[in-house]
């Protein structure tokens, strides 16, 4: 997951909920260890809020209690901002840990984007008409990665799987770590603990040595994430396969192709993400302050 730190339970006791205040609803989303669930969540003052709850199952293995220990302290230090999912609090006494999240009305980027894709081998105006969207949602990311990393936390799976979209259109980074479970698309068990890593959306310094991670490693992650976008959701590199020869190809200077729904000018944006050396890629403000001053890039 993100940049690991210790778990803190007096932390986590501060923002305990009573499970009893939770009415379980449909399953939103589903992985080996764990899954996510609607529910409505009882307030206090009377009324309820519809959340998502991400819950562990029966087989999962202890150290998944421990990554969503550590997720919900990563999102607890994170603290709130606009363009990350917003964390209710947790439920760990009498039964099992469950993260209260705020609930995203229209689900991932990356369905949203198969979605689109559909639509548009019906109807092609729809992506000049829905391009505004998309562009807001980009720069919208691009705040949450520099709330991120005014905070000093490296999120290390920026990819469309892990944004997540509300009623309003807002996209919000989600996924503080088990994340790389629930969506297993994109994930190879690459790691040295035989860990599920997300490969094509990975730095090379990540690939190389996974201490390496820092908010430039974000970014890179960023633009393979508008990739994304520009490719309604297809995934990167496809038939390429493993940490050792993505990390070859990139360092002999090979690069994802320009999608053929974006302009030159995005993909130079994407290229200078993708800078093999982390010091000469932009922040997340120069990335965002280029997105809002070029807003027609994609489609
Ligand atoms: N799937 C995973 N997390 C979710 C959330 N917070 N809202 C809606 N769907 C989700």
């Amino acid at each position: 997951g993100p940049s690991s730190s210790s778990i803190d339970m007096d932390m986590l006791k501060e923002r305990e909920i009573d499970r009893g205040r939770l009415q379980i609803g449909q399953l939103l989303g589903e992985g080996a260890f764990g899954h996510v669930v609607k529910a409505t969540l009882e307030q206090p003052e009377g009324g309820n809020v519809v959340v998502a709850v991400k819950k562990l199952k029966d087989n999962a293995e202890t150290t998944a209690r421990t990554d969503l220990l550590r997720e919900t302290c990563i999102m607890l230090l994170c603290g709130d901002h606009d363009n990350v999912i917003g964390l209710k609090g947790i439920c760990f006494r009498d039964g099992p840990l469950q993260l209260v999240l705020e609930y995203a009305e229209h689900g991932s980027l990356l369905h949203l984007l198969w979605t689109l894709r559909a639509e548009s081998k019906l109807n092609r105006t729809v992506l000049v008409n829905k391009r505004h969207i998309f562009e807001n949602m980009m720069v919208g990311v691009c705040c949450g990665l520099e709330h991120l990393a005014s905070q000093r936390l490296v999120h290390r799976d920026i990819a469309a799987r892990n944004i997540l979209i509300c009623g309003k259109g807002t996209a919000k980074i989600a996924d503080f770590g088990l994340a790389r479970d629930t969506y297993a698309v994109g994930y190879h068990r690459q790691g040295r603990g035989n860990e599920l890593l997300p490969l094509k959306w990975m730095a090379p310094e990540g690939l190389k040595n996974e201490a390496m991670f820092t908010h430039k490693s974000d970014v890179w992650s960023f633009g393979v994430l508008l990739w994304e976008v520009a490719q309604l959701g297809r995934t990167p590199y496809p038939g390429m396969d493993g940490a050792d020869r993505i990390y070859d190809a990139l360092r002999n200077h090979f690069r994802l192709p320009r999608p053929q729904l974006c302009t030159e000018e995005r993909y130079q944006l994407m290229l200078k993400c993708w800078k093999f050396n982390e010091k000469r890629r932009p922040d997340a403000t120069t990335v965002r302050k280029q997105l809002e001053a070029d807003p027609n890039g994609f489609f």
